[in-house]
């Protein structure tokens, strides 16, 4: 069913619960919809994909038309002796998806537990926390093409996934609307807990069994990222940085206890923005209403009634320290409009 809204509030649909409005927001279920919601293409006027609001600041009104995709559902849609493939709608929550993934014994979206957002946003930033990322269990993504008006889908490796970067965020940026995601999960253990302190917390709870992951993930997590319901965040509000190889040697070579990450690319490293910001002395920082975070330095939050100036203004001063202090110019992760 499609729904439209006027002049509308976005303020419950952005999880920094910065107060914006739309021109317009339009909801859909069925794939087939969008037919008719791009038939007047021109009546849209400029437009976005807004999926659950999780990775967005919003810095002024929205002058234009906010497409919502809202259809959910889970349905089987291939399986063999070892896995199993489901197509899940795009307006399904991420969570859910995997809780209903954990429930039917299957891994590979356990360790993505909690990740705020939903399905349809999962291969944008092709999302990733605890050694894990969509990409790994992604085997196809549905999509309409508003340059043609017509459905298709992409592989996995047509997705040209790398970490949080995919070619929905490239030459595909603002031209398609995903309406599904077929993951392709093992019906066979496969723990993946070499993350950070995952395998001690799975040892506590009695060993890698699929509802200790969950609840490992689910317990570290809420202990460092704000309830975005609680305080406005959008999660990771920066990327880690990939440098040189020898720029960050030296700097480990100056801070022995300074985390390193290798990265997918050769002679490249991946750096913790977090830790850059924290040791920049920006941890817990507030300015009015929004502040970084005092658990997690790569979140900036919205301590009340911010506006998405303040935010950015927040993220540029948090920029310029990082690069005083080390060198190094940090990114937004999150989509700025
Ligand atoms: N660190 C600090 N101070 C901080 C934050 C981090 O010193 O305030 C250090 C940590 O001690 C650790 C390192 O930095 O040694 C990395 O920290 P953490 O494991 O918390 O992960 P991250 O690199 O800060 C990334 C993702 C998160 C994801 C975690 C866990 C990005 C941009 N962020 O954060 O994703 O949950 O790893 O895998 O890659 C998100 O994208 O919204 C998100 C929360």
């Amino acid at each position: 069913m499609i729904r439209e809204f006027i002049n509308h509030d976005i303020r419950d649909l952005n999880s920094f619960h910065v107060e914006q409005k739309c021109n317009r927001l339009i909801t859909f279920e069925r794939a087939e919809e969008l037919d008719e919601i791009f038939a007047d293409r021109a009546s849209l006027g400029e437009w976005y994909t807004l999926g659950g609001g999780n990775n967005i600041l919003f810095t002024k009104d929205f002058q234009g038309t906010l497409i919502h995709p809202a259809g959910k559902g889970i349905a089987i849609v291939g399986e063999d002796e070892t896995s199993l493939t489901i197509e899940v709608q795009a307006g399904e929550e991420w969570d859910d998806m995997v809780a209903w993934c954990v429930e039917h014994e299957l891994w590979g979206a356990e360790n993505l537990s909690l990740i705020p957002g939903t399905v349809g946003a999962s291969p944008v930033q092709n999302i990733g926390a605890y050694g894990a990322e969509a990409k790994d269990i992604i085997s196809r993504v549905h999509l309409f093409d508003t340059t043609e008006c017509r459905h298709l889908s992409l592989s996995c490796k047509e997705c040209r996934f790398a970490y949080r970067d995919s070619i929905f965020k490239q030459e595909l940026r603002g031209k398609t609307i995903i309406t599904s995601v077929e993951f392709t999960l093992s019906k066979i253990a496969q723990p993946n807990l070499h993350y950070g302190d995952v395998c001690q917390k799975v040892e506590e709870l009695g060993g890698p069994t699929l509802k200790n992951i969950r609840q490992a993930i689910c317990s570290i997590r809420n202990a460092k990222l704000p309830d975005t319901k609680v305080l406005g965040n959008a999660g990771s509000f920066f990327k880690n940085p990939i440098v040189e190889k020898g720029v960050a040697d030296t700097m480990k070579a100056e801070h022995p206890e300074m985390p390193l990450y290798p990265a997918a690319v050769a002679e490249k490293s991946k750096l913790a923005a977090g830790w850059l910001i924290d040791q920049a002395g920006m941890k817990g920082y507030r300015n009015g209403k929004v502040g970084v975070h005092d658990r997690q330095a790569l979140v900036l939050v919205n301590y009340g009634g911010a506006s998405g100036g303040e935010v950015i203004e927040l993220s540029r001063e948090v920029q310029r320290r990082v690069k005083e202090c080390f060198g190094i110019e940090i990114e937004p992760e999150v989509n700025i409009l």
